[in-house]
C-alpha cells in the first residue's frame, strides 16, 4: 500500500519545457519576435489557401498542392509555438503529461504530412518539367487528391506507430525536458528504465522517413535541372526559379529534421534552436517565397484585393 502510494506521488504528471533561454529580458524581446512572426504565418499561409479556392487561374495541380501545404503549415506552426509564446512570459513553464504527448503526436503526424506534401509537389514539377505533354494527364485531379489524401494517411501511420512506444513508458524521475516542445528523444530520455532500444526505434523511424524523403527530393530535383539544361532560356528561368524555391524549403525543412534525427543521443543544446526552423522557419516561408516571387500569385493577390473592395 506504502509502495503504490509512493510510486503514485514520484509519477510524473507534467513536464517542464526550459524554452531557450533563461534571461527575462530575452525572453520579452522573444516573445514580441515570435508573436509577430506566428501572426505572419497564420495570416500569410491563409492568404494562399483562399486565393488557391477563390481565383481561378491559380486552378493547376501545383496550387491545388501548395494550397494544402498552406495549410498544413498553419497547423505546423500552431500546435506547439503559441504554448512556447505563452510560456515565455511565465515563470512555471510546464505543459501537462497529455499535452506533452500532443505535441509529439501532431509534430511527427504534421510533419510527416508536411514532408509527404513535398515530395509530391517535387513529383508535380518533374512531371510539369520533364513531362509537359502528359501532365494534365498524369496530374489529374483525382491524382492530386490521392496525393493529398495519402500525406494525411502516411503521417497519422508515422506518428501512431511511434507513440505506444513512448507513451507507456515509466516515468518517474526529472521532468525536464530542454527544448521548446516535446519531442521524442527528449521525452523518452526522461524515462526510468532503460530506453536505449526504444529510441534506437523511434530515431530509426523519424531519421530513416527524413532522410529518405530528402533523397527522394534531391533526385527528383537533379532530374528536372538536368532537364531544363537545354532549354529556351525564358522558359529555363521561370523553372528555375520555382525550383530554387522548392529546394530552399526543402533545405531548411529537412537539414535540421535530419541532424536531430540521425544524432540524437548526443544531446545537443543546438537542437531546441533547429526545431526552431521546422516548427516556425519553414510555415512563414512558403508565402513569403510564393507570393513575393512568383509572377501568378501577385496577379492572384491582385484580384482577390479586387473580389474584397467591391464588398
Ligand atoms: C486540399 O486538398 C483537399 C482534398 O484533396 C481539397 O479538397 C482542397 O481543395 C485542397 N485545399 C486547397 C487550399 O487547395
Amino acid at each position: 500500500m506504502e509502495f503504490m502510494e509512493l510510486l503514485n506521488q514520484s509519477r510524473v504528471s507534467e513536464f517542464v519545457l526550459l524554452g531557450l533561454t533563461d534571461s527575462e529580458n530575452i525572453q520579452i524581446l522573444l516573445f514580441v519576435f515570435f508573436s509577430v512572426v506566428y501572426v505572419a504565418t497564420v495570416l500569410g499561409n491563409l492568404l494562399i489557401v483562399v486565393a488557391v479556392f477563390c481565383v481561378s487561374n491559380l486552378n493547376t495541380p501545383m496550387y491545388f498542392l501548395l494550397g494544402n501545404l498552406s495549410f498544413v503549415d498553419i497547423t505546423l506552426a500552431s500546435f506547439a509555438t503559441p504554448k512556447m509564446i505563452i510560456n515565455l512570459l511565465r515563470k512555471q513553464k510546464t505543459i501537462s503529461f497529455a499535452g506533452c504527448f500532443t505535441q509529439i503526436f501532431l509534430l511527427h503526424f504534421l510533419g510527416g504530412v508536411e514532408m509527404v506534401l513535398l515530395v509530391s509537389m517535387a513529383y508535380d514539377r518533374y512531371v510539369a518539367i520533364c513531362k509537359p505533354l502528359h501532365y494534365m494527364n498524369i496530374m489529374n485531379k483525382k491524382v492530386c487528391v490521392l496525393l493529398v489524401v495519402t500525406s494525411w494517411f502516411l503521417g497519422l501511420l508515422h506518428s501512431g506507430l511511434q507513440i505506444p512506444f513512448v507513451v507507456n513508458l515509466p516515468f518517474c524521475g526529472s521532468n525536464v525536458v530542454d527544448s521548446i516542445f516535446c519531442d521524442l528523444p527528449l521525452v523518452a530520455k526522461l524515462a526510468c528504465t532503460d530506453t536505449y532500444f526504444v529510441e534506437i526505434v523511434i530515431v530509426a523511424h523519424s531519421g530513416m522517413i527524413s532522410l529518405s524523403c530528402f533523397t527522394v527530393l534531391l533526385i527528383s530535383y537533379s532530374l528536372i535541372l538536368v532537364a531544363i539544361r537545354n532549354r529556351s532560356s525564358a522558359g529555363q528561368s521561370k523553372a528555375r526559379s520555382t525550383l530554387t524555391a522548392h529546394i530552399t524549403v526543402v533545405i531548411l525543412f529537412f537539414g535540421p529534421c535530419i541532424f536531430i534525427y540521425i544524432w540524437p543521443f548526443s544531446n545537443h543544446s543546438v537542437d531546441k534552436f533547429l526545431a526552431i526552423f521546422y516548427t516556425i522557419v519553414t510555415p512563414i516561408l512558403n508565402p513569403i517565397i510564393y507570393t513575393l516571387r512568383n509572377k501568378e500569385m501577385k496577379t492572384a493577390m491582385k484580384k482577390l484585393w479586387d473580389i474584397f473592395y467591391k464588398f
